[in-house]
């Protein structure tokens, strides 16, 4: 490399397709390894050394395959396979190569998705995709949404347009409503928003852990009494444990009885709005004021993708339109819609192409497709798992998550949790699988996350019978 390309942050056109090829060689090499590879390494608790000491930052510059070098070795050697169908861990991330191609795409083209201005096929496609995931949900044409990092960012926009248009954003004695099995980014986001914890309560879940509707509508009745200010219920499409679903339609009922602001968390289980089966299990979230879904789960693409969706787009743009003088030039849209007026960022990257591109590429029946074989998998391990005495279910197969227990007879509910534990532990130390597990009321149990469309029945089999052999053997 030449001295005057380093100083310019240039490479020739020569080194930027090899550069450019090795990358793309090294993906492809990768999503072709899945399945094959170990899940772990055994280098838990070892420091890279990408600090200071073994890698500082050079002052000059260096080849950047040897740069690559040091990224596969102290990065890429260590990660979690998320894509992997042996991934059936907390929520995997089954993306796709033309998701990945298409974030390629943004960074080396770095597309700007704030404004319209100039830049109108940026915001047709965000739009297209926008108008696609609202048709999902069964909002009006009126509804709109935005593309944001992922479901934290998600639900704390849904938030803050509740915080806004429910109590004009005075918090003062405000009090919101989730379940014990609402995921932690709404403690998070009320942080965020300046809310103490105590405005957050946590309604007991049913059986099937399920928000209580009797107690919900108890506590605000109470609420109200003694002067709080009830604004808000979040609801959740899909928990992160168990994939259970709020009774939506109750809660809706509830929402618009007592005036209050209904958010639905459809993180995790918003793909399900894709299968025709489950589409009643859903009924009542297109009545929620907001819905935050993530595109980086069970739509298939890579991290970061999120969106916002909201049954009326004004909401958004009243709240987040600001327009100070350096922007007066690109005030007008020309009709489309300038994204930096619909969320928390101004400058922002064009998310949404990650899914146009694979919807484009795919078609719509694939994802359709992609999501009920997921769904089925789940209920495929539940059929197995009952035909087994050695096995109890946790929580049924409901949205992709199946959760369940090794037990032992004589053994109490501390023993079977260490047991459950050890296995899972066990299970990881194979490196053929990773698992992560889950407490359900208080007990532990054994989950499995079944979105990643890559993977095959013959794979649940197998991965069963070796839970099984793993409890047989060991002691608590
Ligand atoms: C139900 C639910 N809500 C919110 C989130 C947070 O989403 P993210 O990790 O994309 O910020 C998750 C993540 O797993 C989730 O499962």
């Amino acid at each position: 490399m030449s001295r005057l390309d380093n100083d310019k942050l240039s490479l020739s056109r020569e080194q930027m397709i090899a550069l450019g090829y090795k990358v793309v060689d090294m993906i492809v090499d990768y999503y072709q390894g899945h399945g094959q590879r170990e899940m772990i390494r055994n280098i838990e608790g070892r420091d890279p050394g990408l600090g200071t000491r073994e890698v500082p930052i050079p002052a000059a510059g260096q080849d950047p395959f040897k740069v690559l070098e040091l990224v596969e070795k102290h990065v890429l050697a260590d990660i979690q396979h998320v894509s992997d169908p042996n991934f059936f861990a907390y929520v995997p991330g089954p993306s796709n190569f033309v998701g990945a191609m298409a974030d390629a795409l943004c960074a080396g083209f770095n597309i700007f998705a704030g404004t319209a201005t100039h830049s109108h096929g940026t915001a047709q496609v965000e739009e297209a995709a926008i108008n696609w995931l609202k048709g999902l949900v069964g909002y009006p044409a009126t509804a709109g949404g935005t593309f944001v990092s992922g479901g934290s960012v998600a639900n704390l926009t849904g938030l803050i347009l509740a915080r806004h248009n429910k109590l004009e954003d005075d918090i003062r004695q405000a009090v919101l409503y989730c379940s014990d099995e609402t995921h932690s980014c709404v403690d998070k986001a009320l942080r965020i928003l300046g809310f103490k914890p105590h405005q957050l309560i946590r309604i007991p879940t049913d059986l099937d852990f399920r928000m209580r509707t009797d107690l919900l509508e108890q506590r605000i009745a109470e609420d109200r009494k003694a002067g709080r200010r009830p604004f808000l219920v979040v609801g959740t499409l899909g928990t992160t444990s168990s994939g259970t679903v709020d009774p939506l339609e109750a809660l809706a009922e509830i929402c618009e009885r007592e005036d209050l602001w209904f958010h639905v968390d459809a993180a995790y289980g918003g793909g399900a709005l894709l299968s025709t089966r489950k589409r009643s299990l859903l009924k009542g979230v297109e009545r929620a004021h907001s819905v935050a879904m993530d595109q980086h789960k069970w739509f298939f693409q890579p991290y970061e993708c999120g969106t916002i969706l909201v049954r009326e787009m004004a909401w958004l743009h009243e709240f987040f339109h600001i327009l100070p003088g350096y922007l007066k030039d690109s005030a007008e849209g020309h009709g489309s819609i300038h994204y930096r007026d619909h969320g928390i960022q101004l400058t922002r990257g064009l998310r949404a192409l990650k899914l146009w591109m694979s919807l484009q590429t795919f078609g719509e029946q694939a994802f359709r497709d992609a999501v009920e074989w997921g769904l089925g998998l789940a209920e495929y391990a539940e059929e197995l798992l009952r035909a087994d005495p050695c096995w109890q279910i946790a929580s049924p197969a409901t949205l992709g998550i199946i959760a369940f227990r090794y037990r032992r007879p004589g053994l109490d509910d501390g023993a079977l949790n260490r047991l459950n534990e050890k296995i899972n532990q066990q299970v990881n130390a194979t490196k053929r699988v990773f698992l992560s597990s889950t407490e359900l009321k208080g007990r532990k149990a054994l989950r499995l996350c079944t979105i990643n469309p890559r993977v095959e029945k013959k794979a649940i089999r197998e991965l069963l019978a070796l839970l099984k052999q793993i409890g047989d053997e060991t002691t608590p």
